[in-house]
């Protein structure tokens, strides 16, 4: 039974944090590590499994880190001046977080986007400002890549691209925080970390510290079983156009997750963890599992991308009534 006075103490000092911050900037990173403890009942006593929730950052996903890292260095290095447009072609979870980021630093940002993209996407881009230019939906999101594309060369003098795909410092910014945050949170104690690959910036940046911390430390990438999924977020690499970033070489190992095991898993955090999550985060968990379960002693560590509330009008949650019906049904299978 968890001590819930201990979690909010009512004598003391208050706990520290970034009481007072200057910008929601600030609050980027440091985000938790939490502890699973339900959906890892079937594993060696001394193997500890944890999630960072990136969720918490303030734009809501992973991406934050990689945004503001991509932007300050375009502003270091000239390529973005207060003239420019950010521009990219992201519906996904970085358009948000360049949204967010544009909005504090006074930068406009136009974001090309399939026009089938989900309603709680546009809606939080364009509350942060942000235009949207819609491509085709039936070109998916090479049409929005091939659109950028055009914008660019109509007028390159006019625009930011951050191209995160092939710009070193999206992997750089997990180099700089996600792995040392990891390498201090577990008090140099993780022995697997376990991360999903869209762009590969979190697992080569991330990877790529704690390597050099410890070289045993095993780096395990996750990605969909099949081109056709339902991981947003996650890329098959084999099917895809392998980001210039991403250096398979520098892992240890991959693991392939269906969509179906992905969404099942992202149905048990919320019921049994109580932590609400994205597929790619399903994903991640059910791989993180399935590591812990081979060895006998380690801390194996996995990301969270994000939190689930902005793919509530997915397939993720039609499938959910679905599966409460096959609960429903074996729980009857057996009481009879
Ligand atoms: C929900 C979600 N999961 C996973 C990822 C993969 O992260 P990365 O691009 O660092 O490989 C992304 C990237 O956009 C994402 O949006």
């Amino acid at each position: 039974m968890l001590d819930t006075f201990a979690l909010f103490p009512t004598e003391g000092p208050p706990p520290a944090g970034p009481l007072r911050v200057p910008s929601v900037l600030h609050l980027i990173g440091n985000t938790p590590l939490l502890e699973i403890t339900r959906l890892s009942t079937d594993i060696a006593p001394s193997v500890r499994v944890y999630a960072k929730l990136e969720g918490f950052n303030p734009g809501g996903s992973v991406k934050d880190r990689p945004a503001l890292c991509m932007i300050q260095k375009g502003i270091e290095n000239g390529a973005l001046t207060p003239d420019k447009i950010i521009l990219d072609s992201t519906s996904g979870n970085t358009g948000i977080a360049l949204a967010m980021i544009g909005a504090v630093l006074g930068y406009p940002v136009e974001l090309c986007i399939p026009a089938n993209v989900s309603i709680e996407r546009k809606k939080i881009i364009s509350a942060y400002g942000a235009k949207m230019i819609f491509s085709s939906p039936m070109d998916g999101s090479d049409g929005a890549l091939e659109l950028c594309r055009e914008r660019l060369q109509e007028h390159p003098e006019r625009y930011f691209k951050p191209d995160q795909y092939f710009n070193p410092h999206n992997s750089l910014a997990h180099y700089q925080t996600t792995g040392p945050e990891l390498w201090w949170q577990t008090k140099e104690q993780i022995t697997h970390f376990v991360a999903g690959m869209g762009t590969g910036g979190t697992l080569m940046g991330t990877g790529r510290y704690l390597k050099e911390k410890n070289a045993d430390i095993q780096i395990v990438g996750v990605e969909p079983d099949d081109a056709f999924h339902g991981l947003e977020g996650l890329k098959h690499m084999d099917s895809s156009i392998v980001p210039g970033i991403y250096h398979e070489e520098q892992l240890d190992r991959k693991i392939s997750v269906s969509t179906e095991d992905a969404y099942e898993t992202v149905y048990r955090l919320g019921r049994e963890e109580g932590v609400l999550v994205g597929q790619s985060s399903g994903a991640a968990m059910w791989a993180a599992l399935q590591v812990a379960r081979e060895i006998d002693q380690g801390m194996v560590v996995t990301l969270f991308p994000d939190f689930g509330d902005k793919y509530l009008s997915t397939n993720l949650w039609i499938g959910w009534k679905e599966y409460n019906q096959r609960q429903a049904n074996a729980r009857a299978e057996g009481a009879a």
